[in-house]
């Protein structure tokens, strides 16, 4: 009798209490396609959650699961990594991120392609939310400032709850190109990117520095112009190098830096896209700005004072995002 019972309650107590008693967090990542499965793979091999990948494709979150969890042992992870074409799976996540999307195909015009994301993410966006409504959005899908707008939009999340990856691999770039140059570590360098994920992003070198010193004072301007250009278009050049395809590693390592920062209350600063109430001299769009990741999510927005040279690169790349996030509201009519 008492067995009985106990079974019972057993059965009552949600997947999300059972990880929170056990004390293990869960993110779903939906859309298992390269950077979903890399991104599950470096949470698992950070021990940071259990995951579970979604996709619409059968067969392909699943196998890449299985395939994750056959190295979890090398990596001696005692994470789950779990494949599903089932949101149910996802309930009680504690962190969504959204990777869900379609890339350009021949004779795709930009308008096309917005309109399927749009339609994805919004699909995805209240799919996900409904089973995780205590969860925190990370956002990727391209164009990701607009696609975070949405989703937040969609979700009815408070603002702290919903941010875009995009900074965090912008600055990444940054800083790879930079210790390259200088033939320095990777540890010393710091780099600050601002606006928009798109080539009209604003890294700064005024802020970016190599252990402390700003990059201004080791490099001359005509080098770090190089520089900024390339991180401007260090997405589209590695899809010219692939030809089919796009970068994943550098982005899951982006999405990871955020999910650790997030579950281990790290507060942790890094550049996301968040939602601004007028930092920045900015309202309601989200735009790449430095912010504190914890546990609650986007904790504070940096605010910097910027030049007037800095101060109107930004704002050409904060109309660009504006004007995206407009076609989206004519698109849809209403969220
Ligand atoms: N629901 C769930 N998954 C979907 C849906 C949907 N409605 N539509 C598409 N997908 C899945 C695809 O089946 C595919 O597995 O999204 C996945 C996308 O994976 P890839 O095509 O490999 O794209 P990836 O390189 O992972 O990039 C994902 O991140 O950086 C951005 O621009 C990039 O928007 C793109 C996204």
């Amino acid at each position: 009798m008492l067995e009985v019972r106990s079974k019972r309650v057993e059965e009552k107590i949600t997947f999300r209490k059972r990880m929170r008693l056990s004390g293990r967090k869960k993110v779903s990542i939906i859309g298992s396609g390269n950077v979903g499965a890399s991104t599950a793979q470096r949470i698992m091999e950070k021990f940071l959650a259990d995951v579970v990948l979604f996709d619409i494709i059968e067969g392909v979150p699943q196998g890449k699961a299985l395939d994750i969890s056959e190295a979890a042992p090398i990596s001696g992870a005692d994470m789950s990594v779990m494949g599903t074409n089932s949101y149910d799976d996802t309930a009680g996540s504690d962190i969504v991120v959204i990777t869900a999307g379609l890339a350009r195909k021949p004779g795709m015009s930009r308008k096309d392609l917005l309109e399927k994301n749009v339609s994805i993410v919004r699909e995805v966006t209240k799919e996900a939310v409904r089973r995780s409504p205590a969860s925190i959005l990370i956002v990727v899908t391209n164009p990701m400032d607009l696609m975070t707008y949405l989703s937040w939009a969609i979700s009815g999340f408070p603002k702290h709850r919903v941010m875009g990856m995009g900074g965090a691999l912008d600055s990444a770039r940054f800083r790879c190109f930079i210790s390259d140059e200088l033939k320095v570590s990777v540890e010393n360098v710091h780099a600050f990117v601002l606006g928009g994920h798109g080539d009209l992003m604003v890294p700064l070198s005024r802020f970016s520095t190599v252990a402390g010193i700003p990059v201004t004072e080791m490099m001359d301007k005509s080098a770090i112009d190089k520089m900024v250009e390339r991180t401007r278009f260090g997405g589209a050049e590695i899809v010219e190098l692939l030809k089919t395809g796009s970068a994943y590693v550098a982005p899951a390592a982006a999405i990871t830096e955020m999910v650790e920062a997030i579950l281990r209350d790290k507060k942790k600063i890094i550049p996301c896209a968040a939602y601004l109430e007028g930092e920045y001299g900015v309202k309601d769009l989200f735009v790449g700005v430095p912010v504190k990741l914890g546990s609650t999510g986007v904790e504070k927005v940096i605010e910097i004072k910027l030049s007037d040279e800095e101060r109107n690169s930004f704002f050409k790349s904060v109309d660009r995002v504006r004007s995206g996030v407009d076609e989206i509201k004519e698109m849809l009519g209403n969220f």
